[in-house]
């Protein structure tokens, strides 16, 4: 089947199903290109909890599936890949943040939504890279166990002095990957670039941002900003939005940055799926009533950048 087939036979699928899909902004072109809605992880999650729908297509990584369930438990999930995984999210686990929290008793979890449903269901609020320094400063209590982002917890601590966050030893091995001294080659060759980052890069490279945003706060940034030229220090899939939506406008890409686990969602794997309308998203009653709580926390204090 051709690509234009593909498509047809998906937006047929859509009405057949009354279905929405959605996708995050680093998902391949052709994917993001049929999404009824593409965005970062507190958009995705907003809109999950907005629609109508009676099945989510969501184009992501598995906690972003996930999500969408926790708070639709009503609604068929699908997740067209399964093995599209966040290894950040597999770096907490619920045996050591029990051992964590044993420890220290008084302290209140904030998870970072980028955690699996069932250690979501283990903590007190959530958070993304859009909202994590807002939800912060929205716990009244001074101890934060703060899963599973080390990178954007040391970037949250540059705001807020008056808690004491105790990290997690995860990182994201995309943003991890990205080196200062990339960026630095192609800001000398354009210097009149902007440099955006997003805040799970390394603390070295958010001290050269001129501004640190979410994906979702970079789509929005862009067009208001003054600038013509941008380096994007995020995945790079991101530009494929960015250069759509402001063509007059030059974007430059880190050749590292890539999230494997993005990319294994196809339309191919999008059709098939939504022809057996399998592999749901299936969750226990118990995880989903614990989960939602954080998450629902998260989405009353809103957006942050
Ligand atoms: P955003 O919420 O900024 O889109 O980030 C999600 C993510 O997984 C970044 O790596
Ligand atoms: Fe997870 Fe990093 Fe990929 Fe985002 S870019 S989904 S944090 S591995």
């Amino acid at each position: 089947m051709n690509k234009n087939d593909i498509i047809s036979r998906i937006i047929k699928l859509k009405e057949k199903h009354n279905a929405i899909i959605l996708a995050h902004n680093y998902q391949i072109p052709e994917v993001q290109d049929i999404a009824d809605f593409a965005g970062d992880s507190l958009g995705l999650a907003i809109k999950a909890t907005e629609t109508n729908a009676k099945v989510i297509v969501f184009c992501g990584v598995d906690f972003m599936a996930e999500s969408a369930k926790i708070l639709n438990p009503e609604k068929i999930v699908i997740h067209p890949d399964k093995k599209a995984q966040c290894p950040m999210a597999a770096m907490v686990d619920v045996e050591s943040l029990g051992w964590v929290k044993e420890k220290n008793p008084r302290a209140v979890v904030v998870a970072y939504v980028n955690t699996t449903a069932d250690v979501k269901a283990q903590t007190d609020i959530c958070c993304t890279s859009s909202n994590a320094v807002k939800v912060i400063k929205s716990v009244k209590e001074k101890d934060i166990i703060f899963i599973p982002d080390t990178n954007l917890g040391l970037y949250v601590k540059r705001f807020i002095h008056n808690k004491n966050l105790i990290l997690w030893p995860g990182i994201c091995p995309t943003h991890h990957k990205i080196q200062k001294e990339e960026i630095l080659k192609i800001k000398e060759k354009h210097p009149k670039a902007e440099i955006l980052v997003h805040p799970e890069c390394r603390p070295e490279v958010i001290d050269i941002a001129d501004h640190v945003f979410s994906t979702q706060g970079m789509v929005n940034y862009v067009p208001k900003a003054d600038s013509k030229e941008f380096i994007i220090g995020t995945e790079r899939e991101l530009c494929y939005r960015l250069k759509k939506e402001n063509s007059t406008k030059t974007f430059y890409s880190l050749k590292t940055a890539i999230c494997p686990n993005m990319k294994k969602i196809t339309l191919q794997k999008v059709l098939k799926s939504m022809e057996s309308l399998e592999p749901k998203i299936s969750l226990s009653e118990e995880i989903i009533q614990m989960a939602k709580k954080p998450l629902q926390r998260m989405i009353d204090i809103g957006r942050g950048d």
